[in-house]
């Protein structure tokens, strides 16, 4: 996976865990998020009160374990970090657990006869260089995903659902818009509307395809997917770029005769935009030249190079022009989506 970033500020990966069972050991959940309740006491070979005497001082507990202080107070516990007799040190200086001692990021626990000081340790993981968990393989998460979903085998090679939904954790928030280039079978449509369903998030895709049949496929799915159950908030619009020389290409391409793509060279001269080292005006002799080559696909290949690919749709600048006769249905969908109205 590549990342490139504009800004490297905003390129912070997400603190939590994609491991089930590093997930599973955040056991517990409050307004922002799941944690697990840690020892604030550290407990390792190389520290201890000597030589990191910051870290040494008393904690105040009350009796019934509620209130939890630096400052002194009587009829307290005074809690100092002490294991086994071994004198250790808290993990924090006290500036930091004042700083922290908000709520209940600090839990005390009497075990034993000791009183414990445990602290909210947030979800959060090393993110591996490798994914090598059966979730992301592309074979049973990808393809055989998609071939349950549509009944039939439509797209060969399908990613994981898993691996585009577990980067959308690392890299997204709820209000995102996430936008997939080259869509392909609609894998990252799926994973946003799987993500939004997981944590009630609000994010939106732009999903570019440029295959018929991809485009279907992807349609297809996310029509499958939108319609499941227990989707939070799911639909999708889809448009097609409006054509211009597209429409000459696609006559070009289905053409099976010399005359008829004699015939699609005249209109071509007409209506559309010729690169621009063709002569619109076609002497005789060019269009006898033409005949003889007596090869379709190769006339096909030569009518092709004729025209300005940079002209194959209608571009946005052009909605006003009245030679492409744009509808305002499509002049106000354009408006809204180019604008991010609220409309649509
Ligand atoms: C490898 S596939 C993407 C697979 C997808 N991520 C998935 O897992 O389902 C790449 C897709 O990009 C499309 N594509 C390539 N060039 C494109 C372009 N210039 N504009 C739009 N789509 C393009 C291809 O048709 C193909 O479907």
């Amino acid at each position: 996976m590549l990342v490139y970033t504009k800004n490297i500020s905003k390129a912070e990966l997400n603190k939590i865990a994609l491991d089930k069972d590093k997930i599973e050991s955040f056991d517990k959940r409050d307004e922002a998020g799941n944690y697990r309740l840690e020892p604030f006491m550290r407990v390792r070979s190389n520290t201890s009160r000597t030589n990191k005497p910051k870290f040494w001082y008393p904690i105040y507990v009350s009796k019934d374990l509620k209130d939890i202080t630096l400052t002194k107070k009587n009829n307290y516990h005074k809690v100092f970090p002490i294991d086994n007799d071994r004198e250790f040190t808290w993990k924090t200086k006290p500036e930091t657990f004042e700083k922290r001692n908000v709520g209940d990021y600090f839990v005390a626990v009497e075990q034993q006869g000791q009183i414990i000081i445990l602290h909210k340790y947030r979800e959060q993981q090393v993110i591996k260089n490798l994914w090598m968990d059966k979730k992301y393989f592309p074979e049973f998460q990808g393809t055989n995903l998609l071939k349950n979903l549509l009944g039939k085998n439509l797209f060969s090679y399908p990613k994981s659902l898993y691996a585009v939904l577990d980067t959308l954790k690392i890299m997204t928030s709820n209000n995102d818009i996430i936008l997939d280039f080259f869509a392909g079978s609609g894998t990252t449509g799926h994973a946003v509307l799987e993500m939004n369903k997981q944590d009630g998030g609000k994010r939106q895709f732009i999903l570019v395809e440029q295959l018929d049949e991809h485009i279907s496929v992807c349609k297809e799915r996310l029509k499958k997917v939108t319609a499941q159950e227990g989707l939070l908030s799911g639909n999708f619009v889809s448009c097609e770029l409006m054509s211009y020389n597209e429409v000459f290409m696609e006559r070009i391409q289905s053409a099976e005769s010399s005359e008829e793509l004699l015939d699609i060279w005249r209109d071509m001269s007409k209506d559309s935009v010729l690169n621009w080292y063709v002569k619109p005006h076609k002497p005789m002799e060019a269009e006898e030249h033409f005949i003889t080559i007596n090869d379709v696909e190769k006339q096909k290949q030569l009518l092709a190079a004729l025209l300005d690919k940079n002209q194959l749709y209608v571009h946005l600048s052009e909605i006003e022009d009245e030679t492409f006769k744009v509808s305002e249905a499509d002049k106000l969908l354009n408006k809204n989506f180019y604008k991010g109205g609220d409309d649509v």
